[in-house]
């Protein structure tokens, strides 16, 4: 795979597909993080005085037709200030003016343009669009790993038509989870969290062949638990896992650690009648690991030498059953003072590190959520594979 440092860019128009796609509430980027892991390509590709810098990128999930709320225009102060430079906007990606537009500015520009997704022909990976993307740029400069999961024009179709390479972002990402993959120090052990095991069935699998010890926490653990015949009480229970849950846990005794106790409350949305119990009785929801099985997770964390976490413990975001999730964090920071590597994925267990305020205490924070866990899975990338056929 052909990579920043192997090209030239000079006087070059660099086409640059950034995944933007931070959270926004009330009309602001309420995380930046997505935009800063950028930067550092960003820096160095105007270093090399390009004649022009075009961004490209997604926000959200439009449905292939402008909708306001999904505008990148959101994060251009962001933008701006990280970059302490202008950034000129196009209101659309793919508008029969923008290649002129973008033509008219002065050399050394940087122009982001509008949210690929409000065209369809971006997730239906057109060619004619990929092409018409192509046709900004000299060179193309794939930054994006959150979406390179995704078979899409800016995925996949641009580096048909532009010579193209990988971004530093890219390559930070791949270097630690592939490491992951190939040699890593034993004992390795995964944390996977989150609500549903039927989004988690495949890596859960795949990890298993991997890792020394696999722990479960979140919802997806009352699968499994009512699997074992436990009671689930009022739990997020997908039933038609029941089976698939059973053959896992038979199949990876001692490997697998599911929940010994819960935290359970009579309403998911604020502390109701809460108190820990072994078995989750009827009319409770079982919302975030208890002490003992944080205690276990402990043994089993301080110990290891890699560590691999996606999924929050419970349901983090209330902050009373949010204990769980912050202790794993504090664990794997502790951990990695004490020389284990540490990665991190998904959307949610990254903001509960975030708040613990322990990100900086990890290894690497992958900007990517479904990316990350089909890596791990070690299923191929299509927007990396595509670089690689340069
Ligand atoms: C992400 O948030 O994981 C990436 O930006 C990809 O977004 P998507 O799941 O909507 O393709």
């Amino acid at each position: 795979m052909k990579t920043l440092n192997d090209i030239d860019l000079r006087d070059k128009r660099v086409l640059l597909r950034v995944d933007f796609n931070a959270p926004v509430k009330n009309g602001e980027v309420s995380d930046d993080t997505r935009l800063s892991a950028h930067i550092p390509t960003i820096n160095s590709i105007l270093k090399q005085r390009p004649r022009a810098l075009i961004l490209i990128s997604h926000l959200g999930r439009p449905k292939g037709a402008p909708t306001p709320e999904f505008s990148l225009k959101v994060v251009l102060p962001n933008l701006r200030k990280l970059l302490g430079k202008e950034v000129h906007f196009f209101e659309d990606c793919a508008g029969n003016d923008t290649k002129a537009g973008l033509e008219k500015l002065p050399a050394g520009s940087i122009s982001l343009l509008e949210n690929l997704r409000f065209h369809s022909e971006e997730k239906n990976n057109d060619e004619n669009f990929a092409r018409k993307l192509a046709s900004y740029g000299d060179i193309f400069i794939q930054d994006a790993f959150a979406v390179a999961h995704r078979a899409h024009a800016s995925t996949t179709g641009i580096p048909k038509f532009l010579p193209s390479a990988a971004g530093f972002l890219i390559q930070k990402e791949v270097k630690y989870l592939s490491e992951l993959l190939k040699n890593p120090e034993r004992p390795f052990v995964a944390v996977l969290g989150g609500a549903k095991v039927s989004t988690k069935i495949s890596v859960m699998k795949s990890l298993l062949s991997k890792v020394d010890y696999l722990l479960v926490g979140g919802a997806m653990s009352y699968t499994f638990l009512k699997a074992r015949g436990i009671n689930t009480g009022l739990s997020l229970v997908e039933d038609d896992f029941l089976e698939k849950a059973k053959e896992i846990d038979k199949a990876s005794v001692g490997k697998l650690l599911l929940p010994v106790d819960h935290l359970i409350s009579k309403s998911f949305e604020a502390p109701l009648e809460n108190t820990v119990t072994f078995e989750i009785p009827d009319g409770f929801y079982g919302v975030d690991i208890g002490p003992q099985t944080i205690g276990k997770y402990e043994e089993v964390l301080k110990n290891s030498k890699t560590i691999f976490w996606n999924g929050p413990m419970g349901i983090f975001e209330v902050r009373e059953f949010s204990a769980g999730t912050r202790r794993i964090a504090e664990i794997i920071a502790e951990a990695t003072k004490s020389g284990a590597v540490s990665v991190a994925g998904g959307g949610d267990s990254v903001a509960a590190i975030k708040k613990t305020g322990l990100a900086a205490d990890f290894s690497h924070i992958s900007t990517g959520g479904g990316a990350s866990l089909e890596f791990v899975e070690g299923r191929l990338l299509p927007g990396i594979e595509a670089l690689k056929q340069e």
